[in-house]
């Protein structure tokens, strides 16, 4: 498998400055420039251009955990440009998280617009889909996944999908600790590759998919041990230093 192992810290709205300083500290001491995996950081957007100095001369990236769905530049108060990601130092974003889709009303359209204005700034997608706790129980994981997925697939083209990330996120496994079991992500992340196979089959084999959900050093071993799960987003865990470099640890 030719696809590098990648760990993604989703911040979200949590921190101070002081204490985004003292995580990125210990995070860049521990992670060396030949590690066989990537990690991320994905802080809130003031908080951007500190971490990128903070980070000068190691190999840990930046992404941000939102884009606008504009390309350009306008009238949009309040939104950030993929342009402007670009100009403080993020190679990565990510787009259509649940939260975003759940409490500020995202819609598939948004996330494939979002999706493309990313690819537009140069900048790699994480595009995240995932089914709610409730689309589980009533057996229609596969139906949700496949509606996120296609979305963007028939908007962008399958051929973005080769400067793109998938995460599969399920709702139901952010910040609850309820983790899904290895073979459980397993089967989403098979379904969502072959999908994308459906279309192109050199892309596919290509693309990388996250598993996000409660994440942690204790699970990430036997997740990643999956065939088609290449690393993880990270929320809570991400937060704690020791924990997320054991996660990148097991995953590198
Ligand atoms: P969690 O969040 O690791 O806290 O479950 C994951 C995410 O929302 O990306």
């Amino acid at each position: 498998m030719t696809r590098k192992p990648l760990i993604a810290g989703n911040w979200k709205m949590n921190g101070s400055l002081g204490e985004s300083r003292q995580l990125v500290e210990t995070l860049r001491h521990g992670v060396s420039a030949g590690a066989s995996a990537t990690m991320l950081l994905c802080p809130p957007y003031v908080y951007l251009p500190a971490v990128r100095d903070w980070l000068q001369g190691s190999p840990i990236a930046l992404g941000a955990q939102d884009i606008a769905d504009k390309p350009g530049t306008g009238a949009y108060t309040g939104e950030v440009s993929g342009q402007m990601l670009r100009d403080v130092g993020c190679t990565y974003v990510i787009v259509g998280h649940s939260e975003r889709r759940a409490l500020y009303g995202e819609t598939d359209a948004v996330v494939a617009a979002k999706f493309k204005a990313a690819q537009a700034a140069g900048l790699l997608p994480i595009l995240c889909v995932g089914e709610t706790l409730e689309q589980r129980e009533a057996g229609e994981t596969r139906k949700v996944v496949e509606r996120q997925v296609a979305a963007v697939v028939d908007s962008a083209g399958v051929a973005a999908f080769a400067k793109a990330i998938v995460a599969y996120e399920p709702v139901w496994a952010i910040g609850t600790g309820r983790t899904a079991t290895p073979e459980q992500a397993q089967e989403v992340h098979a379904f969502i590759r072959g999908m994308v196979a459906a279309r192109d089959a050199t892309i596919a084999a290509g693309l990388s998919i996250l598993y996000g959900g409660s994440v942690k050093g204790a699970n990430t071993r036997s997740l990643l041990a999956m065939a088609d799960i290449d690393g993880g987003l990270v929320g809570g865990a991400s937060l704690a230093a020791a924990e997320f470099l054991e996660i990148f640890r097991a995953a590198a």
